[in-house]
């Protein structure tokens, strides 16, 4: 294959509209021959953007045992003076989870931030009615900032958008973030917290469209009430960034024209706009694995379609911000729906929504975080959704933890997401998805497919500062293994840092307490480092390439 020369790549890359058969969601991908591999030219000067420091986050619900059993455990072995569980809080050290949501979820939109600080013989035992569970309250803001600053993470403030409103939270964010000499922060001071905690993200409500949640709005009604909210929060502390309720997704009858009445609303008093999305090998993918594995291209779709909204909004209002988004709800989940709090016996911490998952999920999550980097323009905070446990990368037990698959693709994203996404010209081979199921049935609306589906899902950073740059890789062909073609136009590897995969003869194998190791990473033979190398991904795979350049 003749090398395209720097100036020619720059050139026929600029005008990519018109040389590049685009597959819709992934921009700069021609579609290429049946067989043979995928070519991907690189140049570092064609960047996307930075990835953005909380583009890899996560969530912690005050649900289930996500955090009573999960991070903090009175009388665990693992627990510290303050009950947490220092094997956890070890684990998310070293993943480096740079921002976690807390308290919810549907949880916050009945929770009353009050009942969680101060002296913990005096917190309420409530009814949470969210999930039908008891709340013991012994586990509260400060214990989340205490055990966020002990882990190295930064706080994702949800806020009770459903039972309270702007004086709760213009409360909140004056007990968290105003040093003192005012009724909230004297408040704190007096619960042991001197210096204040500084909470820089806010999330303005959750999933206010869904009728499932406590206090569901219209997008008029949220509109207003988040518009007050936000100006009353900014009154108190004009630092702090505020992301408006979002739609729920696409599934919702009202997608889209949520996201439209309320930002016409708030857009002058919010920084971002959350999209929540859970994925399954479900109706919508007809059970079939292959469709499962391109469903990140659902993940590109959602994200074009909101940041198309922001931005006829900002045209409407004739606006000099860009809202950033806030994929603060992202993972698959489609198995453990419910739990044992749903059969009538309320408990505390009860195993709720803890999701077995298992290879192709863990190829889907790979897909994901590969889709959140190229849109690294825009999605400036995503949280996985959620931490330990409760749809979790991080089991425990007992008697330590468990790695469930989705660790290892989100663990990779954290480790070597750095630096620039670059723009690179991709072509190879793919595969037609033109239907989905039908994940709108309530909505009675078609589910468009993608259209042709490279093989190869292929994201590359470069880390200036590290001396590095890392290609990931997944491999939706389930059956064969596949090439690809790195051609680095101004950059050239000198070596081989690791190339590790994620495959396995099983889709479906999962790891367990028994059997934690069924689904680990493997190592992969090295390619010779050079300024065009050719590398081979295993059938079914997700696979990470370090070279130093
Ligand atoms: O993450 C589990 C739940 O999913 C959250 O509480 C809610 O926001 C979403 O529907």
């Amino acid at each position: 294959m003749k090398k395209v020369s720097r100036r020619e790549f720059l050139r026929t890359t600029g005008q990519a509209g018109a040389a590049v058969a685009a597959s819709g969601a992934l921009g700069r991908f021609a579609i290429g021959q049946a067989a043979g591999p995928t070519r991907v030219e690189i140049d570092s000067d064609r960047v996307i953007a930075p990835v953005s420091h909380e583009l890899f986050g996560s969530f912690l619900e005050q649900l289930g045992r996500a955090i009573y059993e999960g991070i903090y455990e009175p009388g665990s072995k693992f627990a510290d003076k303050n009950e947490f569980r220092t094997d956890v809080m070890k684990e998310v050290r070293e993943l480096g989870v740079p921002i976690v949501r807390y308290p919810g979820g549907n949880f916050v939109s009945g929770y009353h931030w009050l009942d969680g600080v101060g002296p913990k013989d005096k917190r309420p035992t409530v009814l949470d009615r969210a999930w039908n569970t008891i709340e013991t309250n012994q586990f509260g803001t400060n214990e989340f900032i205490t055990w966020a600053r002990e882990v190295g993470t930064e706080p994702l403030f949800g806020l009770n958008f459903g039972t309270a409103g702007a004086e709760d939270a213009a409360a909140l964010v004056e007990y968290c973030n105003v040093p003192g000499g005012t009724k909230w922060s004297e408040l704190r001071k007096s619960h042991g917290y001197a210096e204040p905690h500084n909470v820089k993200f806010w999330c303005v409500g959750n999933e206010m469209d869904g009728p499932w949640q406590i206090g569901h709005l219209e997008a008029h009604e949220y509109g207003l009430k988040a518009t007050d909210a936000a100006k009353q929060m900014r009154a108190v502390d004009p630092t702090i960034k505020l992301i408006a309720c979002g739609s729920s997704g696409p599934f919702m009858p009202t997608y889209i024209e949520w996201d439209r009445t309320v930002l016409e609303q708030c857009y002058d008093v919010v920084d971002g706009i959350s999209l929540h999305r859970y994925w399954g090998n479900t109706e919508e993918t007809n059970h079939d694995s292959q469709i499962y594995v391109a469903m990140n291209l659902a993940m590109d779709r959602q994200i074009k379609e909101i940041s198309d909204v922001c931005d006829v909004v900002r045209a409407h209002k004739r606006s000099d911000k860009q809202l950033f988004l806030s994929f603060d709800e992202w993972n698959v989940w489609y198995r453990a729906r419910g739990g044992d709090a749903t059969d009538g016996h309320r408990t505390q911490a009860p195993h709720l929504l803890e999701e077995p998952y298992n290879l192709e999920d863990a190829l889907l999550v790979g897909g994901l975080a590969n889709s959140l980097m190229r849109h690294s323009d825009r999605v400036k905070v995503a949280c996985l959704a959620q931490l330990v446990n409760v749809i979790a990368p991080i089991m425990t037990n007992e008697n330590g933890i468990l790695r469930n698959t989705i660790y290892y693709p989100y663990a990779w994203a954290l480790k070597h997401g750095h630096g620039d996404v670059l723009d690179t010209l991709q072509m190879g081979p793919s595969y037609a998805v033109e239907k989905l199921g039908h994940p709108i049935e309530d909505v009675g609306l078609p589910a468009p497919g993608f259209g042709q589906v490279p093989y190869l899902d292929v994201v590359i950073t470069r880390d200036k500062a590290a001396g590095t740059a890392t290609v990931f890789v997944l491999n939706r062909d389930l059956e064969k293994s596949r090439e690809l073609e790195l051609v680095w136009h101004d950059l050239t590897p000198t070596r081989v840092v690791s190339f590790e995969t994620l495959t396995g003869k099983d889709l479906k194998a999962v790891n367990t307490f028994a059997d934690p190791n069924k689904v680990v990473p493997a190592k992969l033979d090295a390619p010779k480092a050079g300024s065009r190398m050719t590398v081979e991904l295993p059938a079914g795979s997700h696979s990470v390439l370090t070279v130093a350049v």
